[in-house]
């Protein structure tokens, strides 16, 4: 078996926020190497940096200082655009809140990634379609959110990540709004998808829940207190 390259690589990266006239440092260096295939836990108290730090690997947010290689790339220093255009590619999202467009049924919701794509997908219905069906829910695919529980919420939202075919999946708290045993039910989509070859960053604050992960990584304060691997 060949050697995983790094798909992820971070040198010194910092960020600084303005706040009124003061400023606040949410990254103070942070250094770390991801390989593709791997399962990492971002974990730590509340206002460590998770949520900044997942902001910036997944190129929702520039970075004030140091370096940012993705697939090799440099996006360091990269155009909004670019990198909206990268991410779009590269990376599947998944939040807490689910962040499902309300008046639109789980099929639109999960066609929604491709609608960005140049030249244009013709069949995104069959391949949104097939997503749903992945995660389980095929039947609901004319469903608004309102009328699916937040399990099945979370499992449209992870069709919606999965259906650029990214290599990347990032998650921050996705299981936070959910009870502990639908939570356990999306980390079992999860970890079936790392088996997939899909690299997953999850980002909590629950140990059972880091369980699921090989590599936990822990910040604290804005720099990583620890990494381990087990
Ligand atoms: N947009 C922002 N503007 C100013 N400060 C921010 C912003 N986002 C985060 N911060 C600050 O950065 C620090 C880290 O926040 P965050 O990354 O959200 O932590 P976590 O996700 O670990 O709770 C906190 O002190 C927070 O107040
Ligand atoms: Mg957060």
């Amino acid at each position: 078996m060949s050697k995983p390259s790094p798909i992820i690589q971070l040198e010194g990266i910092r960020k600084i926020f303005p706040m009124g006239g003061e400023t606040v440092e949410a990254l103070k260096g942070i250094d770390l190497i991801i390989h593709d295939g791997e399962f990492v836990a971002i974990m730590g108290t509340s206002g460590s940096g998770k949520s900044t730090l997942m902001h910036i690997l997944g190129l929702l947010d520039s970075l004030s200082k140091g370096r940012y290689r993705l697939e090799q790339e440099d996006v360091s220093s990269i155009s909004r655009d670019k990198r909206a255009e990268i991410r779009n590619r590269k990376i599947g999202f998944i939040f807490q809140s689910f962040n499902l467009l309300h008046r639109s049924s789980a099929l639109e919701n999960v066609e929604l990634p491709m609608l960005y794509r140049r030249p244009a997908i013709p069949d995104r219905r069959e391949i949104a379609l097939k997503a749903l069906k992945m995660v389980g829910l095929e039947d609901r695919a004319d469903h608004e959110p309102r009328q699916l529980s937040g399990g099945q919420q979370q499992r449209v939202a992870i069709a919606r990540a999965l259906v650029n075919n990214p290599p990347i999946i990032l998650a921050d708290e996705p299981t936070g709004n959910l009870d502990s045993r639908t939570g356990q039910d999306i980390m079992n989509l999860l970890v079936r998808l790392n088996q997939q070859g899909i690299t997953v960053i999850l980002v909590t604050h629950d140990p059972e829940i880091g369980q699921n992960a090989r590599r936990r990584i822990i910040l604290r304060d804005g720099i990583i207190e620890s990494d381990e691997s087990h």
